[in-house]
């Protein structure tokens, strides 16, 4: 296949740079074997509650660590004026979550990295939104906690972080089968203090 390229003609440099591309992409694209909860979007009722008790002013920064569809983010860019960042490792989820956010028109507010929140810089984080699991939750604290600044503050829906202790927690409104979950909300770095 690759010699019947050579031999129709291509120049060496563009084969060159379409497999270093390949090889590049390969090397750096977010391992699906990373992911580390399903795709089960946040229902609308606790997406408010979350951002309720999060207290973003506007200027700070929210960051959504598995951001599924954007819901979070572009709920907190519209209703908070804040800045937006979500990480998905599903290519799929992550170019919904931009499709939403184009919509919206809220491209200068809320941007979308397609890749494995394990590998991010959290530092610009005022402010960060899980629905993982305990399992996941436990494995990103050591980044939390080498990241955030004082006084940021980490949101938690349906599960605890291990290890840290809630400043505050609250039950959502009951679903129509009556289903209540608890939020969970954690300040660095009183929350470290078990
Ligand atoms: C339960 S969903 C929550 C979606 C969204 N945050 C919400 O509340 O509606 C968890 C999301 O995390 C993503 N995820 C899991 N592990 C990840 C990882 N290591 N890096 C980035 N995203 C990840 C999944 O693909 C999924 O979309």
């Amino acid at each position: 296949m690759l010699l019947r390229v050579i031999r129709k003609g291509t120049p060496l440099w563009l084969l060159v740079f379409c497999l270093s591309t390949a090889a590049f992409a390969q090397r750096y694209k977010p391992d699906f074997r990373n992911r580390l909860a399903p795709f089960v979007s946040s229902p609308q009722r606790a997406v408010e509650k979350m951002l309720e008790m999060a207290n973003l002013k506007p200027g700070e920064t929210l960051y959504d660590l598995g951001c599924g569809d954007g819901r979070i983010l572009i709920a907190a860019a519209k209703r908070y004026h804040v800045k937006a960042v979500g990480i998905e490792i599903s290519d799929r989820l992550a170019r919904t979550a931009e499709d939403n956010v184009k919509s919206d028109g809220l491209e200068e507010q809320v941007k979308i990295i397609h890749g494995d929140f394990m590998q991010a810089d959290l530092s610009g984080a005022d402010v960060v939104t899980l629905y993982l699991m305990t399992a996941a939750n436990e494995k990103v604290r050591p980044d939390l906690e080498k990241y955030l600044k004082k006084d940021a503050r980490v949101v938690s829906y349906d599960y605890p972080i291990p290890g840290w202790t809630p400043v505050d927690q609250a039950e959502t409104d009951p679903s129509r089968y009556g289903n209540r979950h608890t939020i969970y909300l954690y300040q660095v770095p009183t929350s470290f203090k078990k």
